[in-house]
């Protein structure tokens, strides 16, 4: 069975939308099966992020993920990496879909909410960076 890292950002969890988000995966069918509230240290940011390093954005992105606590899940199920991912919604929530938890919940970025790992390499990486106690 297919796991994924979902992160709720700080903006998520500041906006008490711990439980609006879970409600949504968990409706859908998937398995949670780990789950923590967590601070997010700069080495963290960094290697979680790494393959952005070139964009313009890093610097904000790190800044952002590090500045609140996040919620970290373990997520499992059928195809549960592109569920995620189309239960997320496009990246610029302003340009996600009603339905999708960005379309509905978020407007502009950074705040868009939720991280879902994009690929089987991702959520192996991702998962043992948050998980396994590495960093
Ligand atoms: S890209 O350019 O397609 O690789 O970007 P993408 O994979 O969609 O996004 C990578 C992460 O960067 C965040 N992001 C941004 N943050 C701040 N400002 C801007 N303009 C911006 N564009 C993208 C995006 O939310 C992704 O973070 P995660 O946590 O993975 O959602």
């Amino acid at each position: 069975m297919e796991q994924t890292l979902v992160l709720v950002k700080g903006d998520g969890v500041r906006r008490r939308l711990i439980g609006e988000i879970v409600r949504r995966i968990e409706a859908k069918g998937l398995d949670i099966r780990a789950m923590q509230l967590m601070d997010v240290s700069r080495e963290l940011a960094e290697e979680h992020y790494a393959e952005h390093r070139e964009k313009p954005f890093f610097g904000e992105l790190v800044d952002f993920i590090t500045s609140t606590p996040v919620v970290a899940m373990r997520i499992e199920g059928e195809g549960a990496i592109a569920v995620v991912r189309r239960l997320m919604g496009s990246t610029n929530p302003a340009e996600a879909p009603p339905g999708t938890i960005r379309g509905d919940l978020a407007l502009s970025l950074p705040d868009n909410l939720v991280h879902g790992s994009d690929s089987p390499e991702s959520a192996q990486r991702e998962l043992g960076l948050f998980f396994g106690g590495k960093i």
